[in-house]
């Protein structure tokens, strides 16, 4: 094992305290994997009882992570709301560099770890605060939301948050308050394009992507179709226009969850990062998942063993400036004093329903 970590057994003590993971696992994972993977669970486990440690895990994380030794597990949204509330001394982030940094500026007296310091996003690293710095002055009135897929320098530059859940409600009520028909709309290009078509505020954007999303291509949609065609089919709105446009239903990772737990189709097809079908498949194994596989390498970084040794280490922590911190978290804490989304009532929140341009910086 990495790290001059213990090799640990899989004793007949870890089968037996990792069994209710395990019957939910058995779908994706196999009994040889299940061997190396159920002692370092039951391992981690017991640290963060020790050390009093929740760890907040994102749909994008394995199996085993997620369902082994997430604590709170969701999207960006839902694992920000928990990191304000929880009350653990320490929070191990199995996500991203961005979400770790969301979670010490809610959490600014809690230490914060991340498992692997390189787990960045294409999104978060497309913009900088001097960007934004000289957005604002090229657009001066206009509100700036940015998605939490930023840095906290770029959150502290701007007037609100937003997450793929709540972006459409985030732009109607900071055009509102400020009383005005236009925002800028930060980082991501196609998120940017897919809002704009469910609202009459006007879009300002910039050519951020995400480097999993951008992949997925109508013709793809069009090749499942033909190979599943029974198949339903929901997209994340990172994805190109064309894409949420062929595809069923559109919605963000809590919306893609709760479309499949609740409505239960005999098969989909979520046309997002791979590993968030295997999670909900351990959950709903009535239902067949088609998986054009796309996973993110920076989510993928983190790993059951390099948690482990987050955890024995205390690392890698992380500091976000007191001054930046004070001005991102007004950012992020607007968002979450919004109401909650309705997306379980709106599965086809970023379906097209208009076609409208945006402004591109
Ligand atoms: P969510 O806001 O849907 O969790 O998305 C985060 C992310 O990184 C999507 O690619
Ligand atoms: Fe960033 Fe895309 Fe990876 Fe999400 S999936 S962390 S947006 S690169």
């Amino acid at each position: 094992m990495g790290d001059g970590s213990a090799a640990f057994a899989f004793t007949p003590a870890v089968e037996a305290a990792t069994a209710p993971i395990w019957e939910k696992l058995r779908v994706r994972v196999t009994p040889l994997e299940w061997r190396l993977h159920a002692p370092l669970i039951a391992e981690i486990n017991r640290l963060k009882r020790e050390k009093n440690a929740v760890i907040l895990a994102h749909a994008y994380m394995t199996p085993e992570i997620f369902h082994g030794v997430g604590d709170f597990v969701g999207d960006s949204l839902g694992l920000a709301r928990e990191a304000a509330r929880c009350e653990a001394s320490i929070i191990v982030q199995a996500g991203v560099h961005f979400m770790a940094e969301t979670s010490k500026i809610l959490s600014p007296d809690k230490t914060v770890l991340i498992p692997d310091l390189r787990a960045g996003c294409s999104l978060a690293a497309s913009i900088t605060a001097h960007d934004v710095r000289l957005i604002k002055q090229k657009y001066p009135g206009l509100p700036v939301v940015t998605y939490v897929n930023t840095t906290a320098e770029v959150k502290a530059e701007t007037d609100i948050c937003c997450t793929s859940s709540n972006a459409v409600q985030v732009v109607e009520e900071i055009a509102r308050q400020f009383g005005v028909d236009k925002v800028i709309l930060l980082p991501d290009e196609f998120l940017a394009r897919n809002v704009a078509r469910q609202t009459s505020v006007k879009i300002v954007a910039w050519q951020g992507r995400c480097e999993v999303h951008e992949q997925f291509t109508a013709e793809d949609i069009r090749e499942l179709r033909e190979a599943w065609p029974d198949a339903t089919i929901l997209a994340h709105p990172e994805c190109p226009t064309e894409v949420i446009e062929a595809a069923d239903f559109a919605g963000s990772t809590a919306a893609m969850s709760d479309y499949v737990m609740t409505r239960r189709p005999r098969q989909v097809v979520l046309i997002t990062e791979c590993s968030m079908a295997d999670n909900i498949a351990c959950e709903v194994p009535g239902t067949e998942f088609v998986r054009p596989c796309n996973l993110c390498p920076h989510m993928k970084r983190i790993t059951l063993q390099n948690i482990y040794d987050s955890l024995v280490h205390g690392r890698f922590e992380v500091k976000v400036d007191p001054l930046v911190s004070e001005r991102a978290r007004a950012s992020i804490q607007r968002m979450l004093d919004l109401p909650r989304p309705e997306t379980p009532a709106r599965y086809d929140l970023f379906k097209a329903r208009h076609h409208v341009d945006v402004e591109m910086i």
